[in-house]
């Protein structure tokens, strides 16, 4: 007979059930829900964008998640081909200021298009990660945030000082139109070198399209004016008021002297049909341009002088007829302006729609209401008014994509305003050459060139018929190539390659700054170098880290014939997201003669940087002066003897500091060469490693080494990596490099640099980016090395971030309002952009306060969130063009190396009596109470969660331990001085 077996359940196993009421379930979801609908009506008189923000935290993983694909689509889809691997790489390191500088070299409107660009249809649209559950990477938003923290920055754009002067660089050349493409186009002029251009704007304000016609919710006008500095930065001179036709012609501005003629006139007029066309007269009868132009000259704060003129009123029921973006925009504006309920009247079905996704997706938020299928015909007016619209129900044919009228099939909608949003046209000129440019509906241009068929003459944008703000700014950067290509010929006979060589790129005085270090004798050009690992395998490799911009190498470690071992396979694991490694790989598997026969070309090529050969023998010291003399003679400029590589199993019955001074000292006996010994942690003493070298003659030390380590062992028993298969297959400790080492390293830095002073030390072990790398110059290192972030991000877009990341971060030691930042980010954009709390009481009051404070504000007297900043910009802070009277005294390397290693005392003797307490920046907060869990179950318990606010709250108890600010993902958790008892 078989008892029924007692199973005895461990206690922490049971776990109570939650059990609830549905209703009260239903009240928390609809209390703590951000899904809640934004309708339009709640906007009036606001002209904030209602779209959420991106915060840096945000930004940075975002960049971070970017795959960085090897031949991005996303770049593909660009017309602007945005170097997307360099920015993203960028965003990812938190490093705004190289983000922006890669940005503003593509597309000098990048801020612009990343507000206005149709990206679903663009980068993201083609985003290899669009088939996830994150979806496609936000390319735009990342757009904003970089240049929202540049703008911050206040530096100005400079002409690449390097430019040779060229006789027809002083060519005067003329622009028609201060919107996107002539911006663009002076702006790449300006960057080849060319110094008199003039825009000629209309307008008594600048940017075209994206000031004028698009409303401030989706681009502020500080955007613009900002990118247009940019271009007034470079001497491009823009001249307002002076209309085509009217104050000038193409003829004038050549007999005034202008060699070339760039159009970037837009399409200046609404495309008005019947029955609009008819009665367009009417008071509450709009086109597209009257309603968008007057909304925005009431809306956008700054953008003209004098008497800002009212904002339209348009309460009721407003029916917008179109289908476009531009539609899209009469819609939310009309909401903006009093509307109570608007209506989009369009010809085609809600499935055939030209508008793109997002703009749709906005339109269903605000609650616009879909009338597909209706084409009006006839307009109903009433005691001079007009009161509804007459449509002709229409029905698609079945296998086309076409419209017809569903005969018999009318309708009326009644109204209060109306609408026309059916496009633009060029405009007309009585003036043969304007005639013979436009022969259609827009000027007909070669569109390698952009040049028109009128000579010197040349176009784009809107009138060559580029449907986007991004496509014109393309258009821009083509024609200044033409112009460019014209001009030179035309003035000094020289033929310029169709295929644009070199343009300077986005350059500001920060490129200015010297990264230049001398160490040991040696003037290394900058101080990232490649480690010796598998980047250096050979000297192709080496050749194309010189090409992408490092300043130095490391060969990969070789040794002679007779120790040469063969790798096993697999022998790196590692994951690239977290820049973590582990290897058990081996020195290199070429012989010391291609070395031998392949540095010498390598030196010879690159004779401004520093090469360093690895070497490392088995035998005794003889094997290694033998080895050291071949390589000596091969032109290198100095020895790394690599006698730490834990994979290598060095076991000796000295001690490693007896190793290392004897080695070296015989090598330094040998061969006139600085010698660098790397050392690691495993050796024993990094510092009495470090004194050891030194004795024997180094001129300094390199490192550290591999760490070693074991990766990891799967659930099912193996090793991971595991050489060979089943029951044979067998792992060793490897050498762990990367993220996990970077304290150790660091550590191992700071020590050295502080017990052999001015004794150099070329650090590597988890740096990655600008601001590590700076972290290890601070703890004394003059130069730093780069081994597992060149394995997955390859050189060029590691060094995309490292050279104008570590020269921004000197620039900003010698700018008093800089000094204070903590890394690339501006306060004031750690403040503004934060996470926006958009439920139970926030929703409410965070919409109510708003627009309450907005609707008996004459707008805009009361300009809505303009920034301070953003007048000063205005006011000129960005308008100086020399370096020196931002930043008298830039900062080089050297006067940095090891300057905080002074505040590194022992424990001992730390204040224990000084406390500090945390303190949380509750606007920027998340509401996860992560730093409650972490103070409860291993603090003190001295964070209070608020379930109603989701706001924590520190108490007085707090005992400043910091674990709070470590778990918080939103970084608003800091320490401040805790105040003394009273
Ligand atoms: C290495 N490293 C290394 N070092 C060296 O002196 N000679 C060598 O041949 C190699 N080989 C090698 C192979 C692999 C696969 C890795 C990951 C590393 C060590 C390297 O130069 C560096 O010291 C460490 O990797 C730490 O730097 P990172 O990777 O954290 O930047």
């Amino acid at each position: 007979m078989s008892s029924k077996p007692t199973v005895e359940i461990p206690p922490t196993v049971k776990r109570p059930v939650c059990f609830r009421p549905t209703k009260c379930q239903k009240g928390d979801s609809c209390y703590l829900s951000r899904h809640k609908e934004h309708p339009g009506t709640h906007h009036k008189r606001d002209f904030r964008n209602p779209k959420y923000m991106m915060s840096i935290p945000e930004a940075i993983k975002e960049g971070q998640r970017c795959l960085k694909c090897i031949d991005p689509p996303c770049q593909a889809s660009c017309p602007t081909q945005l170097d997307v691997r360099t920015f993203t790489n960028a965003m990812g390191e938190g490093n705004m200021y190289a983000a922006a500088k890669t940005l503003f070299t593509h597309n000098p409107l990048a801020w612009t298009c990343g507000l206005l660009c149709p990206t679903c249809q663009a980068c993201r649209g083609s985003c290899t990660l669009t088939d996830t559950v994150q979806g496609p990477i936000h390319i735009n938003e990342m757009h904003q945030v970089a240049c929202d923290a540049f703008m911050h920055m206040k530096i100005p754009q400079i002409r690449d000082p390097s430019i040779v002067e060229q006789p027809y660089h002083k060519a005067k050349i003329a622009m028609i139109g201060a919107g996107p493409a002539s911006l663009s186009c002076a702006t790449f002029l300006a960057r080849i070198g060319y110094q008199d251009i003039t825009i000629f704007e209309k307008q008594s304000y600048p940017g075209g399209t994206p000031a004028i016609e698009i409303p401030e919710f989706r681009i502020p006008y500080h955007v613009t004016r900002f990118e247009v500095k940019l271009v007034e930065d470079l001497g491009v001179k823009i001249v307002y008021n002076k209309t085509y036709g009217k104050d000038f012609t193409i003829d004038s501005l050549k007999q005034d002297g202008y060699q070339a003629i760039f159009m970037g006139i837009g399409f200046p007029e609404a495309h008005m049909v019947d029955p609009f066309m008819r009665h367009k007269d009417l008071p509450n009868v709009w086109n597209s341009k009257s309603f968008l132009n007057a909304v925005a000259l009431a809306s956008k704060p700054g953008m003209i002088e004098g008497k800002v003129p009212e904002l339209p009123h348009l309460p009721g029921h407003v029916v917008v007829c179109g289908a476009g973006d531009v539609a899209a925009d009469c819609c939310q504006a009309a909401f903006r302006c009093g509307a109570d309920f608007v209506s989009l009247v369009f010809r085609r079905g809600s499935i055939d729609m030209r508008m793109n996704e997002d703009e749709a997706e906005h339109l269903r938020v605000e609650k616009v209401e879909m009338v597909p299928c209706h084409s009006p015909t006839e307009l109903v007016i009433e005691d001079g008014k007009a009161t509804g619209l007459m449509c002709n129900i229409m029905k698609k044919i079945p296998g086309t994509d076409k419209y017809v009228h569903d005969q018999g099939q009318t309708r009326v909608i009644k109204f209060d305003h109306v609408i026309s949003a059916f496009g633009s046209l060029i405009g007309t000129h009585a003036d043969p050459i304007y005639e013979k440019l436009v022969p259609g509906r827009k000027i007909e241009v070669n569109e390698e060139t952009m040049a028109s068929n009128t000579e010197g003459v040349f176009a784009g944008g809107d009138c060559v018929g580029s449907g986007t703000i991004v496509e014109a700014v393309n258009d821009g950067k083509v024609a200044a190539w033409g112009i460019h290509r014209y001009l030179a010929k035309l003035i000094s006979n020289v033929e310029v390659p169709a295929q644009p060589t070199e343009v300077p790129p986005f350059m500001t005085p920060v490129d200015l700054v010297d990264l230049s270090v001398n160490i040991a004798g040696m003037k290394f050009p900058n101080p990232f170098g490649i480690a010796s690992g598998p980047s250096s395998e050979n000297c192709n490799m080496l050749k194309r880290a010189y090409q992408a911009g490092f300043g130095w190498v490391v060969t990969k470690t070789f040794q002679p014939d007779e120790d040469m071992l063969e790798n096993v396979s697999p022998r790196i694991v590692g994951d690239a997201e977290s820049n973590t490694y582990l290897n058990i790989e081996l020195n290199s598997e070429r012989t010391a003669a291609y070395w031998e026969k392949e540095l010498p070309k390598l030196k010879k090529e690159f004779p401004d940087r520093i090469l360093l050969a690895s070497i490392h023998s088995k035998g005794d010291l003889n094997s290694w002066v033998n080895l050291a003399k071949r390589i000596a003679a091969t032109g290198v400029d100095g020895l790394q003897l690599n006698i730490s590589c834990p994979n290598l199993g060095e076991k000796d019955s000295k001690p490693f500091t007896e190793v290392i001074r004897e080695t070296v000292a015989a090598v330094h006996a040998a061969v006139p060469l600085p010698l660098f010994p790397k050392i690691g942690h495993f050796q024993g003493s990094i510092v009495e490693l470090a004194k050891a070298a030194k004795e024997g003659g180094a001129s300094g030390v390199s490192g550290v080494n591999t760490i070693s380590g074991l990766w990891n062992v799967t659930a099912d028993g193996k090793f991971v990596p595991e050489v060979g298969f089943g029951p044979e297959a067998r792992t060793a400790y490897g050498g762990m490099s990367g993220r996990a080492i970077k304290p150790f390293a660091l550590s191992g830095v700071a020590e050295v640099c502080q017990s052999v002073p001015n004794f150099p030390f070329l650090a590597c072990g988890g740096i990655e980016n600008a601001l590590t790398a700076w972290e290890f110059i601070q703890c004394g290192a003059p130069a730093v090395q780069f081994c597992s972030a060149s394995m997955h991000k390859g050189f060029k877009t590691l060094i995309g971030e490292l050279i104008p990341g570590l020269k921004f971060l000197l620039y900003a030691r010698s700018r008093d309002d800089l000094k204070t930042w903590k890394s690339f980010v501006p306060p004031a954009v750690l403040a503004e952009r934060s996470h926006r709390k958009r439920f139970g009481l926030y929703y409410d009051q965070d919409e109510d306060k708003e627009i309450e404070s907005l609707a008996d504000a004459k707008l805009p007297a009361e300009p809505i969130k303009l920034k301070e900043f953003v007048l000063d910009q205005m006011n000129g802070a960005s308008s100086s063009t020399t370096p020196s009277s931002i930043a008298p005294e830039i900062k080089t390397i050297e006067s940095e190396v090891g300057t905080v290693l002074n505040k590194l005392v022992h424990f001992n003797e730390l204040k224990p009596q000084i406390k500090v307490v945390s303190t949380i920046d509750v606007d920027r907060c998340w509401n996860c109470g992560r730093c409650q869990t972490a103070c409860f179950d291993a603090g003190y318990a001295c964070i209070i969660f608020d379930r109603t606010s989701r706001i924590p709250k520190v108490t007085p108890m707090c005992h400043g331990c910091g674990l709070c600010a470590a778990v918080c993902p939103a970084k608003c958790i800091s320490m401040k001085p805790k105040e003394a008892k009273k």
